[in-house]
């Protein structure tokens, strides 16, 4: 359904949703990757409003992910929440993944903590790691800013120079450190997917610098950028990569122990909301 500007669908859509939301008004948006869902149901006082109930918005059709904004009071902070996001596998274009970035973006968040769960290239790393994104490689071959439209909302060529901000990282191993989380800090490498990679893949990333690869995150960053907000991108380790270790990577995998560290994952991110 692309009718209209992108400009136009973001002022229709946020109308709507600000109508909804009332007297809310959040300035901290947070992306709930694979498994990490949980969080969503410690929002107080939460109003729901599923994706498909947002004109423009796709549905989100990945497994364990909801596909709704949850607005409400998370660590004494106002926040916006998607349980479940959109993904390019599940066949939407780069801009169709960013939509919900801008459009939270025009509702008044100006900074996005985004999270998932992703496989270990380093070998140094350990599953049920928390990782920091320090920097990342967008290696889906996409950009949600391509095209003319996206430049109505803001200027498209910005630089991607500390992207994930550096002061929102060093609160992030302050409030690990407090809790007695592990966190490590690496550069994320984001693909399309669905397929998982290939050893030899996982073998040149490698040595591209990457210490961790997913199939999310890099397009959602590249709009928050965009539109001047200021991220902070953490990986749960699900998994080691694709040959690291003779591993050979599941969904299955994904989501068990993305479960089985959803309590430190939801303590952690609290401690960060309430520390911004
Ligand atoms: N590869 C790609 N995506 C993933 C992985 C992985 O190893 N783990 C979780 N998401």
């Amino acid at each position: 359904m692309a009718e209209g500007t992108l400009r136009e669908r973001l002022a229709e859509s946020s109308a709507q949703m600000r109508e909804r939301m009332g007297e809310r008004a959040p300035k901290v948006g947070v992306i709930l990757g694979s498994g990490l869902g949980l969080l969503a149901e410690q929002i107080a006082d939460a109003l729901f409003i599923p994706f498909g109930e947002v004109p423009h918005m796709k549905r989100s059709t990945a497994t364990g992910h909801v596909g709704r904004f949850v607005v409400g009071t998370l660590g004494g902070r106002e926040v916006i929440c998607m349980q479940g996001r959109l993904h390019g596998y599940e066949g939407n274009t780069a801009q169709e993944v960013a939509y919900p970035v801008w459009l939270m973006h025009e509702l008044g968040v100006d900074t996005l903590i985004t999270t998932n769960a992703a496989g270990a290239i380093n070998a140094g790393y350990e599953v049920g790691d928390f990782c920091i994104m320090g920097d990342h490689i967008n290696f889906t071959g996409r950009n949600p800013v391509a095209g003319t439209e996206p430049d109505e909302v803001a200027f498209r060529f910005f630089s991607m120079k500390d992207a994930y901000d550096p002061a929102l990282r060093a609160l992030a191993h302050e409030a690990a450190d407090e809790l007695g989380v592990r966190v490590q800090e690496g550069v994320y490498l984001g693909l399309l997917g669905p397929s998982f990679e290939t050893p030899a893949e996982i073998r040149a990333f490698r040595t591209w610098g990457a210490d961790t690869v997913a199939m999310s995150v890099c397009e959602e960053v590249i709009a928050a950028r965009h539109v001047g907000m200021r991220v902070l991108g953490m990986s749960l380790v699900s998994n080691m990569a694709c040959g690291v270790e003779g591993a050979s990577p599941s969904d299955q995998e994904v989501f068990e122990v993305a479960k089985s560290r959803e309590a430190d994952f939801c303590r952690l991110v609290t401690a960060i909301v309430e520390r911004l």
